[in-house]
C-alpha cells in the first residue's frame, strides 16, 4: 500500500500525542496540508500562572515535534524542519522516502513505553555510561545536560523547597494545579490519581506536591541513588525552548532504552528567583530549561499506567493542499 506524505504526516502527528507535557496539558495542534504539517502551541492549554511566558508550553511542543520526527523516520520518511518559533512553531516537510531505518523503528517502540514514574528510585544508580549517553542525546538535539554534584543537589533541594512553598502559598497557582490534577480525567488531559503518589516520598529533593494524594504506591525508599541534572542551553527564547523539548524527548527515549527513569521537576524554572539561582548554578554559562531526576525504577513492581491523551481529532486537522 502506498502511503502518501499527508498520511505519513498525520500518522506522525498521531504518534506525537504520546509526548510528555507539563501537567499533561498537551498544548499542541497540528495542521497537515499536502506534504507539510504545521505545529502550533495552543494558548488555551497554557498554564498562565505557572508558565506565563510559555516556556514549558513551548518545551512540551518541542517534545511533540521530536516525537513526530521519530514517527516519520520509523516509516522511512526524510523530513526537513523549519522552526519559525512563532505561529507556527515549526513546519515539518516530508521530503522523500527510503527503507525504514531499524533504529528509528526501535525508537518508535520506546516512544510507546516512555512514561513519567513518580515512585522513588531504586538503590541502583544510573550508570555513568548511561548518564553520558543521556548527555550526548541532549547535545545531539541542540541542548545540554549538566549533572549536579553532591553539593549542588543539596542546593537544588533548598531551591525546590522554596519554589514549592511559594507555589503552594499562591492561591491562583494552587487553583491552576487543581484544574489539571486528580480524579479520572475523562477529558483526556491532566494527571489522574493513578500516577500521583498516595504519599509524598521523603526524599532529599522533594517531588512536586500536587496538593492531592493519588493512588500510586510510591515506595518507602529514598533518592540517595538518584542523579539530578539541569537541561539547559545557550538562549532563552521560544526557539530555544522548542529545541529544549526536542532534546528532552531524545534524552527520555534514550533513558527508556537503557532502563533509566526520568522525572521532570519544573517548579524551580517556573519562578524567576529559582530560575536565576539555577542559572548561577550553571556558572551563568547557559539558561536552565528543566530539572530532571534520573534513576533506576523498581524492577519488581509494575510502574504507573499511561496518562490519558486528547482524541486525535482535537489536536490534528488534515486540510486540503490548497486550503
Ligand atoms: C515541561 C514539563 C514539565 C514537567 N514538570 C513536572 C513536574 O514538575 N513534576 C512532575 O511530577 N511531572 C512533571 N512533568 C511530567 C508530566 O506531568 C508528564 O509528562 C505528563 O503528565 C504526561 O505523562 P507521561 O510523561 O507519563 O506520558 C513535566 C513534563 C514536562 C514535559
Amino acid at each position: 500500500m502506498t502511503v502518501t506524505a499527508t498520511e505519513a504526516l498525520a500518522a506522525a502527528a498521531d504518534a506525537a500525542r504520546l509526548a510528555p507535557s507539563v501537567h499533561n496539558t498537551q498544548p499542541w495542534r497540528w495542521v497537515v496540508r499536502g506534504d507539510a504539517s504545521e505545529l502550533y502551541a495552543v494558548p488555551q492549554r497554557q498554564l498562565l500562572e505557572q508558565d506565563p511566558d510559555g516556556r514549558l508550553m513551548t518545551l512540551s511542543c518541542g517534545a511533540a515535534l521530536h516525537h513526530a520526527l521519530v514517527g516519520l523516520a520509523a516509516e522511512g520518511w526524510q523530513a526537513r524542519v523549519e522552526r519559525p518559533a512563532g505561529a507556527p512553531l515549526a513546519v515539518v516537510h516530508a521530503v522523500g522516502r527510503s527503507d525504514a531505518d531499524p533504529h528509528a523503528m526501535q525508537r518508535m517502540q520506546l516512544l510507546r513505553v516512555r512514561h513519567t514514574d513518580r515512585r522513588v528510585v531504586s538503590d541502583e544508580p544510573v550508570p555513568e555510561a548511561v548518564r553520558e549517553a543521556l548527555t550526548e542525546a541532549a547535545r545531539a538535539a541542540g541542548a545540554r545536560l549538566h549533572v549536579l554534584n553532591r553539593d549542588q543537589v543539596l542546593q537544588l533541594a533548598v531551591m525546590i523547597e522554596h519554589s514549592g512553598e511559594a507555589e503552594r502559598h499562591d492561591e491562583r497557582m494552587r487553583a491552576e494545579t487543581e484544574a489539571w490534577v486528580g480524579g479520572d480525567r475523562p477529558g483526556g488531559t491532566g494527571l489522574p490519581d493513578a500516577v500521583i503518589p498516595s504519599e509524598l516520598p521523603l526524599t532529599t529533593v522533594a517531588e512536586r506536591d500536587f496538593g492531592v494524594s493519588g493512588t500510586l504506591a510510591a515506595g518507602a525508599g529514598h533518592d540517595t541513588a538518584a542523579s539530578y541534572a539541569i537541561l539547559y542551553g545557550d538562549g532563552d527564547e521560544p526557539a530555544d525552548w522548542l529545541r529544549a523539548g526536542e532534546a528532552l524527548s531524545q534524552l527520555w527515549l534514550t533513558a527508556t532504552e537503557h532502563g533509566a527513569a526520568v522525572l521532570p521537576l519544573s517548579s524551580p524554572v517556573e519562578l524567576d528567583f529559582t530560575r536565576q539561582a539555577l542559572r548561577r548554578m550553571l556558572g551563568e554559562l547557559g539558561y536552565p530549561y528543566l530539572v530532571l531526576r534520573l534513576g533506576t525504577a523498581d524492577p519488581d513492581h509494575a510502574g504507573p499506567p499511561h496518562t490519558p491523551r486528547l482524541p486525535a481529532d482535537e489536536v490534528i486537522a488534515v486540510e486540503p493542499p490548497d486550503a
